[in-house]
């Protein structure tokens, strides 16, 4: 068993202590990199496979932060900070809008390779990592951790945290080869990698930011509603503009439920799938524990 060290520091941050890793642990991380791996190779956006592969990490087992932001921070200037699991809302954006991504240490147990509940290193390491290896989506994540900070203030965490939810966890993405991933929530569960391109289900719109921000979602399922950006300058650019007036615009009307269409939407075609019979899990993906926090905290 790994012990690690749980000595707090007010920024919630740890040692990650990566030399004490079992082999067991490095084997889960291998199996679940390689089942993904297989999977993403073609419905992951290429911003995302570029970032995994100039990060290296890959069949090493769990890899070493010091090594991975020393990557990162020369790429783009962001560094991984470890922290013990999910941390309140003003840390988790202190950090981001300081280009520091807080990351879990721990793995999932072999018999949790499908679901759970709250993030672990595969979902943020594997997950959210290799796109900030990417300068447009490197910097969204800092604005939107300011954006966080102000959103706070102003009292509208939850209209913000449904832009989280559908872009850094479960955005789409439109590209020549049709859409692809980007999202780490999807990124990193084998189910809705699958599902959430090929499955005919679930409604997969246009991105518009105030839809986003009206939209409700699941926390307990596969998504109802996937949004599809063009590219990242575009999610960028969106999200530049003050948000305060648009929060309170929002807050006049009323919430969509995730499995609702509206007039404006504007709908992507399921582009495969149903070939020879759609396989995957039924489980659920990762990250869902932050945001689900996030809401209760915004309902006290
Ligand atoms: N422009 C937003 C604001 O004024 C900040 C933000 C940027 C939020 C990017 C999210 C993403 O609040
Ligand atoms: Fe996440």
């Amino acid at each position: 068993m790994t012990t690690i060290r749980r000595e707090y520091t007010s920024d919630f941050s740890i040692e990650q202590n990566w030399q004490d890793y079992s082999a067991e642990e490095h084997a889960i991380w291998r199996l679940l990199f390689e089942r993904q791996q297989r999977l993403l190779v073609d419905r992951a956006c290429n911003e995302f496979l570029e970032g995994l592969d100039s990060l290296g990490v890959a069949a090493e087992g769990i890899p070493d932060f010091r090594r991975l932001s020393g990557v990162l921070d020369d790429a783009t200037g962001w560094r991984i900070v470890a922290v013990p699991g999910v941390v309140p809302d003003d840390v988790f954006f202190a950090y981001l809008a300081r280009r520091r991504f807080p990351s879990t240490c721990f793995i999932r147990r072999r018999d949790q390779l499908d679901y759970l509940q709250e993030p672990d290193i595969f979902h943020d390491i594997c997950g959210h990592v290799p796109l900030l290896m990417n300068p447009v989506f490197a910097d969204y994540m800092q604005a939107y951790g300011a954006g966080g900070l102000k959103a706070l203030g102003l009292g509208h965490l939850q209209h913000l945290a449904r832009l989280y939810w559908y872009t850094v966890e479960f955005g789409l993405i439109a590209t020549q080869k049709g859409l692809r991933i980007y999202g780490s929530g999807i990124l990193s569960s084998a189910g809705e990698s699958v599902y959430c391109l090929e499955d005919p289900r679930p409604h997969r719109v246009r991105f518009d930011l105030r839809r986003v921000m009206r939209t409700r979602y699941r926390i307990d399922d596969f998504q109802k509603v996937y949004f599809v950006i063009d590219d990242f300058q575009q999610l960028f650019d969106a999200t530049r503009p003050d948000f305060a007036p648009i929060y309170r615009e929002i807050a006049a009307l009323p919430d969509i439920e995730p499995d609702m269409l509206g007039d404006a939407d504007r709908q992507f075609a399921v582009e495969r799938g149903q070939k020879n019979g759609l396989q995957y899990d039924r489980s659920p993906s990762l990250g869902r524990k932050r945001l689900e926090d996030v809401r209760q905290h915004h309902n006290r």
